[in-house]
């Protein structure tokens, strides 16, 4: 999508992979930097790694604890997080919802997670309950929410659980990587979700994962992650050009690369 941004833009840059060892991420940041490289995305697990390897971090990238996005400015590494905006723009566009004063289900409380969660409380969401199989793992996002004026509330992620909760919920958000392979799930039935639920899968590939099927079954609206990875992508553009990001070309060059969709 940023390579066809740039063509579209007529900008003489290149978005390129490249795959780095964790332990040298320090060193490719400063490599990256020292050649003029004007920004760079970053992966699992390089997204909470960086923390430690950059100059100068974004607030809300602290808050959200991850770095999805660097950009080289005056000689230092800079850290961001899009992540967190991407979803709001994606939660805004699939379901005309805005978080504020919602009631949030965040399965999940690995990075994406934490991000998510803690994102929806710096946006006004009135109650945040993150769900995970390891609790221990939700303390941090705990602490950092209890920041905020939202109510909190920390769960294991299984249908007994789920089920108390549900009921006081708006938006149930799977930010576990459960649902990437064939035949993962999360155990979660029919009978947890109803349509006035929303539903959004952080995973994007498969379109639809079994936790999609099952929700929109049961009439939920739902929603997979295409357009979380969009807007992300899109506010790293901005970042590091400093021009509007041309979303329809980003969009369509985007859904052709992850789903072969020439339309
Ligand atoms: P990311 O940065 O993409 O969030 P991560 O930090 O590895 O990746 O987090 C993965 C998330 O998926 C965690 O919440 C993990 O739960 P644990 O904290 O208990 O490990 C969750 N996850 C992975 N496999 C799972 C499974 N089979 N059942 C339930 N949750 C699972």
């Amino acid at each position: 999508m940023h390579n066809a941004a740039f063509e579209a833009l007529k900008m003489n840059w290149a978005y390129l992979a490249f795959q780095v060892a964790p332990q040298d991420l320090r060193t490719a940041l400063q490599g990256a930097r020292d050649m003029g490289i004007v920004g760079i995305n970053l992966t699992v697990p390089h997204k909470i790694l960086a923390l430690d390897c950059i100059d100068e971090i974004d607030a809300e990238a602290s808050k959200l604890g991850a770095v999805n996005t660097i950009a080289m400015e005056r000689g230092k590494i800079r850290g961001f997080n899009t992540d967190g905006y991407g979803f709001l723009k994606a939660i805004k566009e699939e379901f005309n919802l805005s978080i504020r004063g919602k009631r949030i289900l965040v399965l999940g409380a690995g990075g994406a997670g934490r991000g998510i969660a803690v994102k929806c409380a710096l946006d006004g969401a009135a109650r945040v309950v993150v769900a995970n199989r390891t609790l221990t793992k939700i303390v941090p996002i705990a602490q950092e929410i209890r920041n905020t004026k939202t109510e909190f509330l920390s769960i294991a992620l299984i249908p007994d659980e789920i089920r108390r909760v549900i009921p006081e919920v708006d938006l149930v958000v799977n930010a576990t990587s459960v649902g990437l392979k064939d035949g993962d799930s999360l155990g979660l039935g029919a009978d947890l979700f109803s349509p006035r639920l929303r539903v959004y899968d952080t995973i994007y590939r498969p379109a639809e994962t079994e936790l999609l099927q099952i929700a929109g079954g049961a009439g939920a609206q739902v929603a997979n992650g295409l357009g979380m990875l969009l807007h992300q992508g899109a506010k790293a553009f901005e970042i590091w050009t400093k021009r509007k990001a041309p979303l329809a070309v980003m969009r369509r060059a985007l859904r052709t690369a992850v789903y072969g969709d020439k339309s």
